[in-house]
């Protein structure tokens, strides 16, 4: 069944077109990873699908629903999840404040099942977010946006600026969620990790979709994967 789906999405920031039309699919439950290179259109694509992106065209279906002209907090109910780019987690309240802030009981992630897939938060529950570390932070974002039991979850820069150690946690924690039935679109910059964990990769370039196939169709040689756009 698909849950998402974006057909011939455009989108600027009042220059020129940033997404030329952008046309994706994602499944309930499956696990995509967006990629491509820097100015690309990933994260525009990301603001466009959750409502914050200043001028767009074209359809956005979720769940059924065209999302595509409702406002951002409408889009998060209806059960889009989102670790924005540079995390922004609430600086000056606690891991704990950060973690009720905007939770939704719902299809099973409470504060103490989330506690136990990111132990790293129980150990800094009355901290304030900002004497985090940048791995923490990254983790708090996630644990915030799964505590809203969305049925899609969006990482833009999952693992951006974290230590190798710090990015495999991530992933692990990711393939956890993808074993809790979640769908995933998750944007990274680390192909191998990626196509281990991906179902299916979408490469974008100059706003478009150049590519898209199974993580077994991805080559695994630098000029091959450069010659598509990574
Ligand atoms: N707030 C903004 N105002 C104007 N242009 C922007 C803004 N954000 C991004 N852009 C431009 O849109 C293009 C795509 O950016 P973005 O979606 O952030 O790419 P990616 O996430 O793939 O790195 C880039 O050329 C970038 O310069
Ligand atoms: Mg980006």
């Amino acid at each position: 069944m698909t849950l998402l789906s974006l057909l011939h999405v455009e989108a600027s920031y009042g220059g020129g077109r940033v997404l030329n039309g952008v046309s994706l699919r994602l499944a309930a439950g499956e696990v995509v990873a967006l990629m491509g290179r820097n100015g690309m259109g990933k994260t525009t694509t990301v603001r466009a699908i959750m409502g914050l992106a200043p001028w767009m065209r074209g359809q956005i279906m979720f769940a059924g629903r065209d999302i595509g002209q409702s406002a951002p907090h409408r889009i998060a109910r209806a059960g889009i999840g989102l670790v924005p780019e540079g995390r922004h987690v609430f600086a000056n309240l606690t891991v704990r404040e950060n973690l009720i802030a905007t939770a939704r009981a719902g299809r099973g992630w409470s504060l103490e099942r989330v506690l136990e897939l990111l132990p790293q938060l129980g150990a800094r529950y009355g901290a304030m977010a900002r004497t985090l570390s940048g791995g923490e932070q990254q983790m708090l974002a996630i644990g915030r946006a799964l505590l809203t039991n969305p049925s899609l979850l969006i990482l833009d820069e999952a693992t951006e600026g974290l230590s190798p150690k710090l990015r495999d946690e991530i992933y692990a924690c990711l393939a956890a969620v993808r074993q809790s039935g979640m769908a995933v679109l998750l944007i990274d910059k680390h192909v191998a990790a990626l196509s281990r964990l991906a179902d299916r990769t979408i490469i974008l370039e100059k706003g478009r979709v150049t590519w898209e196939g199974t993580a077994a169709e991805l080559p695994s040689d630098a000029t091959a994967l450069s010659a598509l756009g990574l």
